[in-house]
């Protein structure tokens, strides 16, 4: 039999694992050959493809960040209006199943290709953590400790300068990185997109840790975090090419308004792009790599138009469909409790 895989959308610590495992996995049980699209669904659609060779090279990817495969975002219209050609590359490769890596929009592409008789196994990758049927995706752990090492950072150095500093982290639409990293840096302060923030609440937080003689103060920030209606000013992002929303720098915003209402010293890092890079956390490897196993073996026996999931300590499958029905998103009482440690 022969296999495919691609990578596609944003990139993410432990990607290169999953293609280990895959390539591994179907040559060490079934004697599968597996080939490899590059640059996401772009490479699909434009039968851009290599062999992956089950050898020394494939092993030495496991500790590496990005993909080897290279990554790309297709808008959903021309995705769609290209399926023959998908149809048809896939035939010309004799490819009989294909393992699509990739976060919410890349899965909803591969549920739309198995809804049109493509044969389709998902892998569930993005650093945000917001893929509904999983417990956890790879990629989050990578990110939290990069954004957890960058919080430790920066207490010495506001702690010195009687500063506030603010982080800003990932999470476009969900807070989980800023909630597991604020927790885990002893954040004085998260803001996450789904709970509004007041900045007043944030600036009355900050001067009672001052009244208290803690002259620093350190507040984790999600990049699509957004202000409560009517608390202070907010020009929202435009949408890219691709839909999805841009941002205009919100922890930098937070940070000019504490400034105007208190007279503090704030400064703003954005971590952006750092949390992504570079080289996944044995976590991550692990979870990436007993993904790639039990798609390989899925796409392998005709489990097609699933999605590999953690649950728990085990590794399930759940459909396309139940994979992308919705985001998953910090839950309030996680909110709530990561409140009791503020200030
Ligand atoms: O992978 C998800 C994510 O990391 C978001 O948190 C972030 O907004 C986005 O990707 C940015 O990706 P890019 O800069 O590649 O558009």
């Amino acid at each position: 039999m022969r296999l495919a895989t691609l990578t596609s959308g944003g990139d993410c610590p432990g990607l290169n694992a999953v293609i280990r495992s895959v390539v591994r996995t179907a040559s060490n049980e079934f004697g599968d050959t597996v080939v490899g699209y590059e640059d996401g669904w772009v490479g699909l659609m434009e039968d851009k493809r290599r062999d992956l060779y089950d050898d020394a090279a494939i092993d030495r990817i496991l500790s590496r960040g990005g993909t080897i495969l290279g990554t790309g975002r297709l808008h959903p219209d021309k995705f769609k209006a290209g399926i023959d050609t998908v149809r048809r590359n896939l035939a010309e490769a004799e490819v009989d199943a294909l393992i699509a890596i990739g976060g919410e929009g890349t899965l909803k592409g591969a549920k739309w290709l198995a809804d049109n008789g493509v044969p389709v196994v998902g892998v569930p990758k993005t650093i945000d953590n917001d893929v509904n049927a999983t417990d956890y995706t790879f990629g989050f752990d990578t990110a939290v400790s990069v954004a957890t090492e960058a919080i430790d950072r920066l207490h010495t150095t506001a702690e010195s300068h009687n500063r506030i500093l603010i982080v800003e982290v990932m999470g476009r639409h969900v807070g989980w990185i800023a909630l597991h990293a604020g927790m885990a840096g002893g954040a004085h302060y998260t803001v996450i997109p789904e709970e509004p923030f007041d900045v007043a609440d944030i600036c009355k937080s900050m001067e009672r840790r001052f009244q208290m003689g803690e002259k620093y103060g350190i507040i984790c920030v999600a990049e699509g975090a957004s202000p409560k209606e009517g608390t202070m000013e907010f020009q929202a992002g435009e949408e890219d090419e691709f839909g999805h929303q841009t941002f205009t720098g919100i922890g930098q915003i937070i940070g000019d308004e504490i400034n105007r209402r208190t007279g503090y010293d704030v400064r703003t890092t954005v971590l952006g792009h750092t949390q992504r890079g570079g080289t996944p956390t044995a976590y991550d490897r692990v979870l990436a790599t007993r993904f790639g196993v039990h798609a390989a073996r899925a796409a392998h026996n005709g489990d097609h138009g699933t999605c590999v999931a953690l649950h728990g300590e085990n590794i399930d499958l759940v459909s396309l469909e139940d994979a992308v029905g919705q985001l998953k998103t910090v839950p309030e009482w996680r909110y709530v409790n990561a409140r009791a440690l503020f200030g």
